[in-house]
């Protein structure tokens, strides 16, 4: 029996080649960690629309859509159109331009929570100058988070001193730092009460559909309680919609969800499929970045803020046509019932194999769960399990069969286990990936990994 770890050698020997070479210059041979990948990473040639090409010819339906921000697909005519000829007018004047402002605009008209707007060049930033600004309107350095919460790479959110995450995920990062974070299990406010009775804490940053994106859903009713403790304690609720922002509805998740958070990070499709984030919210927390008419406030009060990239152009022109698009929701509309297409499948196809598991997202997001307890067959996208048990987790080795398999069948995964559905995603886009999800679950139980 050839084994799918075997048949994805075989099928990828052009990838395999150029990781030999890329171990010689990069750590592990990539450029980013989540593209890591036993044996070797997926080497893509080209993409269009739904689809990408690897340097060996094999055509892949894709799921990580540009990590979550080609919610149009990969070129994008309109999206390609604008950035072509922004290019050919200059990628960076070195000034302020009228696109930023459109750019703005938008977010403003888009995000509940966006009284102000001030672009960064990622998601990462977006974080990291919210809580930069919760601390000082706030006057308070801890920050509370939540376990298996994901905001990016900077010092502040990759671990915590306190609560059960005790570990960080990230060498490197001063003990210090680490003792201002707190990080909770979400769900139980009354921990979240309780650690906010000290009146220390600056801000309360969460992902608003739950951990990892939607990983590990939120319990009906968290945000909105959420809501009400950070208020009565003075504390900063920022919503982490770096992934949700735009997708979940066009006004993100806190639309969807109708609780509004002091601040707002987004990325991803906000610029389009370029890089750019911005960080949005109270006028009064944002316009701590202002200059004022007194010299002391701009030299040692105000948050200080530059970046050579932010709100360039080229991110802007790709931004101010996605924002534009989306807007109406009709994309939006198209997203969704892919992936409820897909998650009922793929559902149908676990029940008939027997299989332990679930599929469940929400909007234009899938997760796969495999050999977990999540296993009630459901007709909804949702996550049957919304009492505030662990995130269902399948174990790595058989992520990574799902993963090699699903791309031996034409289809990658974002991450392991999970996919980012866009607008154009079609009908036969939907029939091939449960065509190989049912190969790739067959495969897999012939190898006794389900
Ligand atoms: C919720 C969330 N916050 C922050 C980030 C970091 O964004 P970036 O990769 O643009 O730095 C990510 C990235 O995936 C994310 O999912």
């Amino acid at each position: 029996m050839t084994t799918i770890r075997e048949t994805y050698r075989r099928l990828h020997p052009g990838s395999d080649r150029l990781h030999e070479e890329a171990v010689r210059t990069f750590p592990s041979g990539v450029t980013h960690d989540i593209r890591h990948l036993t044996p070797f990473p997926l080497y893509v040639d080209h993409a269009q629309g739904s689809r990408k090409w690897d340097v060996d010819g094999n055509e892949v339906v894709d799921y990580v859509m540009g990590h979550g921000a080609l919610f149009l697909g990969h070129a994008y005519p309109d999206i390609t159109r604008a950035v072509q000829e922004q290019a050919a007018k200059g990628t960076h004047y070195g000034a302020s331009h009228e696109l930023e402002l459109k750019w703005g605009a938008l977010v403003k008209r888009l995000i509940p929570s966006a009284e102000a707007v001030r672009f960064t060049n990622s998601g990462t930033e977006a974080t990291l100058m919210a809580i930069r600004l919760a601390r000082s309107y706030t006057g308070r350095d801890r920050l509370l988070k939540f376990d298996h919460h994901f905001h990016g790479w900077h010092d502040s959110v990759v671990g915590a001193r306190y609560g059960e995450s005790d570990t960080p995920r990230s060498a490197g990062v001063p003990d210090a730092t680490l003792s201002n974070t707190i990080s909770l299990p979400q769900n139980d406010i009354s921990l979240v009460e309780s650690r906010l009775a000290d009146n220390d804490v600056a801000a309360v940053i969460l992902e608003p559909t739950g951990a990892s994106w939607g990983t590990f859903p939120l319990r009906d009713g968290f945000l909105a309680d959420l809501r009400e403790v950070t208020a009565q304690h003075n504390t900063v609720l920022i919503f982490d919609e770096v992934v949700t922002g735009f997708r979940v509805s066009p006004g993100g998740a806190q639309a969807h969800y109708a609780v509004t958070p002091d601040l707002t990070t987004v990325a991803k499709i906000l610029a389009g499929g370029l890089p750019g984030g911005a960080v949005a919210g109270e006028a009064d927390i944002v316009s701590l970045m202002e200059f004022r008419d007194d010299a002391a406030w701009n030299t040692r009060r105000r948050v200080f803020h530059p970046g050579t990239f932010n709100a360039n152009p080229l991110s802007a022109a790709a931004g101010v046509t996605m924002l534009s698009l989306v807007e109406t929701g009709e994309f939006h509309a198209r997203a969704e019932a892919a992936t409820a297409r897909l998650v009922r499948g793929m559902n149908q196809a676990i029940t008939s194999r027997e299989v332990e598991g679930c599929v469940y997202g929400l909007a234009s997001y899938f997760h796969v769960s495999l050999n977990s307890e999540c296993s009630r067959p459901q007709d909804g996208i949702e996550w049957p399990l919304r009492d505030g048990k662990a995130p269902p987790r399948t174990a790595p080795q058989v992520a990574l069969a799902l993963k090699q398999g699903m791309l031996n069948h034409g289809v990658d995964l974002m991450g392991m286990t999970g996919g980012l559905v866009s607008a154009v995603h079609s009908d036969e886009d939907v029939d091939r990936t449960l065509q190989a999800f049912e190969a790739t679950l067959d495969e897999m139980r012939a190898e006794s990994l389900v």
